[in-house]
């Protein structure tokens, strides 16, 4: 059978994050800022605080609800409008659980034992891991076929569960002959799709991070910021004038990657402002360019967290949008496999 045509489907953008901790300049760049840039075109977009996803690991119940709420405010602080998009949290459109359910049928066991991210979140003693930690794929692909997304903006390290969302949607489609669901691309573009450790270059910066000077948190105030960029690893030699000379250079390579995509510009334009010149100069506009972007975003967050019962009220308005969209495409998916459905 041949592949489903995306164009039979209508444009639609879904990602998701997770609410399991303070976000990093990683999640900002490599999908946040994405996320935002994404709105208002042809595509309707939807995003996704995706809370049955944090609990394939621990969270300790107090603290959830605030993690949930602080995610949304992420969103919201970096750009994403609800009245452009869709922005509610995972829980409450129960669609994605029961999706997830199908597909844990359709799905084979030896695909998820495949994936990289459940071995590094599993380590050595992967007998006690979480069943949930184990089918987190299936849940993925739930999120995004629940709407029949036909693209996904994520950052580097989500490049395998998206290949394991197209293998379930066009099992799927063959096991039952149908062309039911689209074949997602994954939008992993620009020049922070990785956003590597302050500490070690050869690392992704992220949450869960034992260094705290490894990442820059969205909650860093302006010092915190400027400290963590002075204190980064680097070597000793200059800047060169093109890309191609930054090839063995992880941590330069890194930094100056930051800069590009905080100020919007390619590597080269950055690097033909600071050819020749060493860290001493470009960290401390680096800093410069770091606080000016996340001051705000910092900012808005916490005027945002001032208001919870406000980001509930964008959440609740979000999970009745997107349970209108997500249910139709969850029943069809229902009759295809032979459910029975009275009501
Ligand atoms: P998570 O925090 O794991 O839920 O990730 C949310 C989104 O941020 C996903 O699209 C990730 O790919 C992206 N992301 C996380 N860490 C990084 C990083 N260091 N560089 C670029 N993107 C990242
Ligand atoms: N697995 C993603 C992460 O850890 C989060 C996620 C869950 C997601 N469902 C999604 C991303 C659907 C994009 C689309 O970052």
């Amino acid at each position: 059978m041949s592949e489903p045509q995306n164009s039979t489907f209508r444009p639609r953008i879904f990602s998701g994050i997770q609410p399991s901790g303070g976000l990093t300049l990683g999640n900002y760049l490599g999908a946040l800022k994405r996320f935002a840039a994404l709105q208002g075109g042809e595509a309707e977009t939807i995003y996704c605080v995706v809370d049955l996803h944090a609990i394939t690991v621990w969270q300790d119940p107090e603290q959830l609800k605030t993690r949930i709420r602080e995610a949304a405010a992420a969103f919201m602080a970096a750009g994403v409008d609800p009245a452009k998009s869709v922005l509610f949290n995972q829980s409450q459109v129960s669609a994605h659980a029961e999706m997830a359910w199908l597909f844990n049928t359709v799905a084979r066991v030896g695909w998820m034992y495949r994936m990289t991210q459940f071995k590094d979140k599993a380590g050595k003693n992967s007998e006690n891991a979480s069943l949930g930690l184990l089918a987190y794929p299936a849940l993925m692909a739930a999120d995004i076929l629940t709407y029949q997304a036909t693209a996904v903006p994520v950052g580097e390290d989500q490049k395998q569960h998206l290949e394991l969302t197209r293998d379930i949607a066009a099992k799927f489609n063959h096991d039952y002959g149908v062309e039911h669901f689209p074949i997602t691309q994954p939008l992993i573009e620009g020049v922070a799709t990785r956003v590597m450790s302050l500490r070690d270059g050869s690392k992704k910066m992220s949450k869960s991070d034992p260094s705290d000077a490894s990442r820059i948190n969205l909650t860093d105030d302006a010092d915190t910021i400027a400290q963590k960029i002075r204190k980064a690893r680097t070597d000793a030699d200059p800047l060169p004038g093109s890309a191609e000379g930054l090839k063995d250079r992880p941590e330069a390579r890194n930094l100056v990657n930051i800069y590009a995509a905080l100020s919007d510009e390619s590597v080269d334009q950055v690097l033909a402002r600071y050819e020749g010149q060493g860290f001493g100069t470009f960290k401390p506009a680096l800093a410069e360019v770091a606080v000016a972007s996340m001051a705000p975003i910092t900012k808005a967050m916490s005027d945002y967290m001032a208001d919870p019962a406000e980001i509930d009220r964008v959440l609740a308005d979000g999970a009745d949008r997107a349970e209108a969209i997500a249910r139709p495409i969850l029943n069809r998916t229902k009759d295809i496999m032979g459910l029975l459905r009275t009501r």
